[in-house]
């Protein structure tokens, strides 16, 4: 098994004194910190005002695709919450486009990729020439961080770039979009094994110099998302989805940052999750942390797992649960307090910054 940080991180301003640096980084490495670092999944978007405002005038893509845009949404969002990290704004499925794949978001559907890839010669024809297209994602990140370098130098905010998994690209490019079973997926990978490689083989060579660009920019950490790995059994996760997921780690690795994995309903994964070397790995709300931290193993730092619609909970209930997770993780370096999955749009934002006020407050 590849150890779990094989590298001195070059990136994160991680000092040699025992407190310092970032605590959000710090975490990451399973170093002490004099508080739990949090953040939120999906904590910039349609429940923030702000965020509203701006969705006003612009659609999600141009958002994202003007740097000065996705900057300020970033930032805003990092501040009104007063996070340990701020995650740029982009979205999963940006990559498709350069690789050839059309797509867009229809209300209250979600995403819809216009033509699925279904077949070997769907497969052939993406490109993965075009990842420098991508690089608009790298300039909002370049932005965010000379606001924050400039701002507090002493316990700067983690910025944490991101992209899809393999798996969980691979299943929205060839569903079309979200998908209860994953039918056409599924048949692909069991059908036409030769195909479903080479698929993944693309999707990782555009991914990583996607993660490369972010890095050099002043991404912190990479979080790689896998939401929808829950709807691999453990067998087939380890035969379809596993060795990609891992190549693409190990190579972010070899850049100089730690890498955050995560997937939803996981349970049933977390140690074969951890085996792919990820620093760190994001836990679902569904089973107690501690019992998802033995299942990755001491040796990985663990992020998560408050059910984000606790967020409508009365404040007593909400603390309740914060403190629960935080006696869970009892102290141990290498808990990142956040979500099991993302803010929805309607969550109030005042219980998301109660959260934050919780967590610091917390002593075991
Ligand atoms: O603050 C942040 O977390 C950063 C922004 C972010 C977005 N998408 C912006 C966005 C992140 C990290 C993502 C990742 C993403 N995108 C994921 C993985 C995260 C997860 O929840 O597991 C997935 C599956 C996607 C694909 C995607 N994009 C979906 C399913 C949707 C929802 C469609 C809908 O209409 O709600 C989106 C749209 C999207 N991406 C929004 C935001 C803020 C919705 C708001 C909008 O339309 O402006």
């Amino acid at each position: 098994m590849h150890p779990a940080n094989p590298l001195p991180y070059a990136n994160g301003p991680v000092s040699e004194s025992p407190l310092g640096g970032s605590r959000f980084i710090r975490a990451c490495l399973r170093q002490p910190v004099d508080r739990t670092p949090v953040w939120f999944l999906r904590q910039a978007g349609r429940y923030m005002q702000e965020y509203r405002d701006i969705r006003k005038h612009h659609t999600l893509v141009e958002i994202c695709k003007q740097p000065e845009l996705a900057a300020e949404v970033t930032i805003t969002a990092a501040e009104k919450l007063g996070v340990d990290a701020a995650i740029i704004f982009a979205d999963l499925l940006l990559p498709l486009e350069p690789m050839g794949l059309d797509f867009d978001f229809q209300a209250g559907e979600g995403p819809v990729i216009h033509h699925p890839v279904r077949t070997m010669d769907d497969v052939r024809a993406l490109r993965t020439d075009r990842a420098g297209d991508l690089i608009y994602v790298a300039r909002a990140i370049e932005k965010v961080a000379a606001h924050f370098n400039s701002q507090n130098a002493g316990d700067s905010l983690g910025i944490i770039g991101f992209c899809g998994a393999p798996y969980t690209l691979a299943s929205y490019m060839i569903e079309g979009g979200g998908s209860r079973n994953y039918i056409h997926t599924k048949q692909m990978m069991y059908s036409d094994p030769v195909s479903w490689r080479l698929l993944l083989d693309k999707i990782v060579a555009v991914l990583e110099e996607y993660c490369r660009q972010q890095v050099e920019a002043g991404a912190d950490v990479i979080q790689i998302f896998d939401s929808w790995v829950g709807s691999l059994g453990l067998a087939d996760y380890r035969e379809y989805a596993f060795e990609a997921s891992q190549r693409l780690i190990h190579a972010v690795q070899q850049m100089g940052v730690p890498v955050i994995y995560f997937g939803v309903e996981t349970a049933g994964l977390l140690t074969q999750m951890a085996a792919t070397g990820a620093d760190v790995i994001g836990l679902d709300w569904r089973q107690p942390l501690d019992e998802g931290w033995r299942a990755v193993g001491h040796s990985h730092a663990v992020q998560g797992n408050l059910d984000p619609i606790t967020l409508f909970a009365p404040l007593e209930i909400l603390e309740q649960r914060v403190h629960e997770i935080l006696r869970a993780a009892n102290g141990r370096p290498g808990h990142i307090f956040n979500l099991g999955h993302g803010i929805v749009p309607t969550t109030p934002v005042e219980n998301v910054q109660a959260v934050v006020r919780m967590v610091r407050r917390f002593q075991i």
